[in-house]
This record gives structure tokens, sequence and C-alpha cells, in this order.
């Protein structure tokens, strides 16, 4: 059983790095045949989705592009305090098929923000891959599209996510041991 401790904290190899790249590759065969023969801009969310976006995209066989974007907190005037926005587009989308790059899906409010700012760019379409789904977490109402592996409600790292910045370098997904 691998370990590894990430500043205070213990976690526990839950997936392997070979198992991760093989579905991605399945991902990646699913997002070729539903997309065959249109023109896709692939959007990755920063900064947790950016490895499992280089993996899935240099797998994708069709006419696409891939640009990132990053959800930034600034205090707002409203009264619900803090609100988030997606910044760093540099391109037009409107009636482009986006499929949306995301780390992991946990209550689903990234996603239901990063719908509705999509949204108001008119897109043609919009669908998400994610690398993890949390189902026992989520509350949206539209779950995303493709999904790598569905895991328990705990906290995890690697493959791109962090624990406090840190861990995002590891092949594999850990999980928390609680003690
Ligand atoms: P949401 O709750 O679906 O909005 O997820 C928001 C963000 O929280 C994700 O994009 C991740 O960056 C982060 N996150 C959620 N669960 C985990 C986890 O288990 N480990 C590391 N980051 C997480």
């Amino acid at each position: 059983m691998k370990e590894t401790v990430i500043k205070d904290k213990k976690f526990r190899e839950m997936i392997s790095s070979d198992v991760i790249n093989a579905r991605i590759r399945e991902m990646a065969e699913m997002i070729n045949r539903d997309y065959e023969g249109k023109d896709v801009l692939f959007l990755g969310i920063l900064n947790g989705a950016f490895l499992f976006a280089a993996e899935l995209f240099r797998q994708i066989k069709l006419r696409a592009r891939i640009s990132f974007v990053k959800l930034a907190s600034y205090e707002g005037t409203n009264s619900s305090g803090s609100v988030k926005e997606l910044i760093g587009w540099n391109e037009d989308i409107s009636n482009m098929h986006v499929v949306v790059i995301e780390d992991i899906v946990d209550t689903g409010n990234t996603l239901e923000l990063i719908y509705g700012q999509l949204k108001t760019r008119k897109v043609a379409d919009i669908r998400i891959a994610t690398l993890l789904f949390k189902p026992g977490a989520y509350n949206g109402t539209q779950a995303p599209d493709y999904v790598g592996f569905k895991i328990p409600n705990d906290f995890v790292v690697g493959y791109g996510l962090d624990y406090d910045g840190y861990g995002r370098n590891l092949p594999s997904v850990y999980t928390l041991v609680k003690e």
C-alpha cells in the first residue's frame, strides 16, 4: 500500500497512475466518437485540471483547440460577498462546441458557475469532462458528461489536485487517511 505525507497529513494511494491513464484513453475515445466531424474547443480549468487536460487532449483526434481559464474570487458589491469569475479568456467562443475539463466535481458549485458564464457567451453546446466525481457531495442539477472515476466523499490529492498547494505532482490519486 503506497502512502505519502503532505504537510501534516497522511494519504494512501487510491487510483494508480496506470489505471488513471487507461481511463483517460477511454474518455478520449468517447469524446472522439461523440464529436466526430466537429470543431471543438477544450477549456481547462486551472489550476487542478492541467495534468488531466494535457493527457486527455493529446489523445484527441478531432479538429480541436485548447485554452485555459481560471476562477478568480473577488469581493463583490452584492450581498453575497465573494463573487467568482472565470478569467483568462483570449478567444471568441461563440458557436463553439465546448468541452470543459475539470479535475474534480465535488458540490458542483464550480460547475454551475462555469455553465452560467459560458451560456452568456453563446456557445453552441457545453459538456463537462472531469477526472473525478463525488456523487455523494454533489448538489447540482446537471451531472458531468464524461466522468473518469466516481469516488467517495473523501479528500483526495494527486494528478493535479492539491492539499494547500502541494501534491499536484503525484502521478496517482491519493486519499486522506483518517486517524
Ligand atoms: P465544487 O465543490 O464541485 O465546486 O469543487 C470545487 C473545487 O474544490 C474543485 O475544482 C477542486 O479544486 C476542489 N476540490 C474539491 N474536492 C477536492 C478534493 O478532494 N481534493 C482537492 N481539491 C478538491
